[in-house]
């Protein structure tokens, strides 16, 4: 299981890399209209500096014509730009036109196994279930995960990785893995999360204090000559 992140804040992407488990980035419009000011090309150059690794840009064109074009400008940026769809009949049609290309693509918004399977057939690098959402509306994310992965397992011939997207907590992380996700992409907070536990804590907390007063114990017994 690889780990993404899911943000364009490029003070979480340079923390998160700097603890050297980051596989890929993914953005989307709404995480980009959080950076006020921040120029979509200058973010996706900068994040592709940062991460050695699949760097999901999304399209906003709704037909295949706009979707190609925003996709052979933006894949000209860095050779790791790859370019996120929709799941849509046009999203298809452009993962197909792209990859003839030799241009990778994320199909995102995928919520249920049919939009996952003719994503794999149209040549998708990766498929995005929002497992979250599905959540959410009290559906099951993490069938939809593993339906896909069955689907895939089934046919020789899919390469396509599963993406899990739209993660709200840690245990999301290691669920999607068990069901067969090869990717999660994360918000920060949630890899935050992830590493916390309390008993490493006050573990930690207790090895030091030993370590201290060992430490007061020798420096006593210097002074006193022994
Ligand atoms: C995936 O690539 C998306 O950016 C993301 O996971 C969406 O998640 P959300 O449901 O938290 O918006």
């Amino acid at each position: 299981m690889k780990i993404y992140l899911d943000t364009a804040n490029l003070a979480e992407i340079r923390e998160a890399a700097r603890w050297g488990i980051l596989s890929g980035v993914t953005t989307n419009p709404s995480l980009m209209a959080r950076e006020a000011g921040a120029g979509f090309e200058d973010t996706i150059r900068t994040i592709a500096g940062l991460v050695d690794g699949p760097i999901s840009a999304e399209t906003v064109s709704e037909d295949a014509d706009g979707m190609v074009r925003e996709g052979v400008e933006y894949a000209a940026w860095h050779s790791n730009v790859i370019i996120k769809v929709p799941a849509t009949t046009a999203g298809l049609e452009a993962v197909a036109r792209l990859g003839r290309r030799g241009i990778r693509c994320n199909v995102t918004l995928i919520f249920n196994a049919n939009q996952a399977l003719m994503a794999a057939l149209a040549g998708a690098f990766v498929v995005s279930p929002f497992i979250g959402r599905l959540d959410d509306i009290s559906q099951d994310g993490m069938e939809l995960i593993r339906e896909i992965a069955a689907v895939f397992e089934q046919d020789p011939d899919i390469r396509t990785q599963i993406l899990a997207a739209s993660i709200r907590h840690p245990r999301h992380v290691i669920e999607s893995a068990l069901a067969g996700a090869h990717i999660a992409t994360c918000p920060f907070g949630v890899l935050e999360k992830g590493m916390r536990h309390p008993l490493t804590d006050s573990g930690n907390a207790a090895f030091l204090a030993d370590w201290r007063a060992r430490e007061a114990a020798m420096a006593l017994a210097a002074a006193a000559g022994h």
